[in-house]
């Protein structure tokens, strides 16, 4: 099996100050230096260089959640990855699907952004995943792999450095419903046989899959005692610094040690 890092990412959405971020990070950071995980933090837009200042020369890896996809221009309210950079965010967000259900992008939208993070040296996080309509109606193979290529379109193993892909199903972000790891597991390995055909099977063995949706310290170790899940993306149990701190221990003392 190839050897993968391990990322867990924390996805703060529209939480924290920069005081908060600027916090939670002082004391992330040394209760974290042991343990042989990749962290990263996706923290809103306001507290990005300060929390990259922060974390510099510690574990903890600093993102955005979003971008647009142009470089600059007349765009009232929007970022472009120049900005991100420039305030030393190493990766990037991209298709969450509360950027898909609440603010209607889509996914020739997300390629472009795919393209421009990855121009950029910006990580692009992948966000695919069905709804529980989709599920319901044996869809999400077809959903995902639909996401899949319509977001990774013109993307080549050549101009792609580095990418993570987040399989996060709708249904289980924010509602404490889980899939079971041998569901994400199954779809983990549907998505790297999907990568596989898109981007050949190098690529698809490099790149890293996160699972996203109601990920708990006390849910987060068997999940990733699965072969194909990488890492995870959470949203509501990154934002305390106990909760996340327990999520990282609790996930060294699985497959890393094996
Ligand atoms: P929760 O962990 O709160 O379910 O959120 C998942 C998510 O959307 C991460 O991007």
């Amino acid at each position: 099996m190839a050897k993968r890092d391990v990322i867990i990412a924390g996805n703060w959405k529209m939480y924290k100050t920069i005081p908060e971020a600027e916090n939670f990070v002082e004391r992330l950071a040394p209760a974290i230096n042991d343990i042989p995980i990749e962290v990263y933090l996706a923290v809103p837009y306001t507290a990005l260089f300060s929390v990259a200042q922060k974390a510099e020369g510690s574990k903890i890896t600093v993102g955005a959640q979003n971008m647009n996809d142009a470089s600059e221009g007349a765009f009232t309210g929007e970022i472009a990855s120049k900005m991100l950079t420039d305030a030393g965010a190493k990766f990037v967000i991209l298709g969450h699907s509360e950027r898909r259900q609440l603010f209607g992008e889509t996914n020739e939208f997300i390629n472009r952004k795919v393209k421009t993070a990855l121009e950029s040296s910006l990580v692009p996080i992948l966000c695919v995943g069905e709804t529980l309509d989709e599920r319901n109606a044996g869809q999400t193979d077809e959903v995902v792999r639909q996401q899949l290529t319509e977001c990774l379109d013109g993307v080549t193993p050549e101009n792609i450095d580095s990418l993570i892909v987040a399989y996060e199903p709708v249904w289980a972000i924010g509602t404490g419903e889980n899939a079971t790891p041998e569901d994400v597991q199954e779809e983990h390995s549907f998505v790297r046989k999907v990568l596989e055909d898109l981007l050949g099977k190098k690529v698809a063995d490099k790149t890293v899959l996160q699972y996203g949706g109601s990920v708990k310290p006390g849910n987060a170790k068997i999940l990733m005692d699965q072969p194909d899940i990488d890492g995870l993306l959470i949203g509501g149990a990154s934002l305390s610094t106990e909760t996340f701190a327990e999520v990282l221990e609790n996930v060294s003392t699985s497959k890393l040690n094996i």
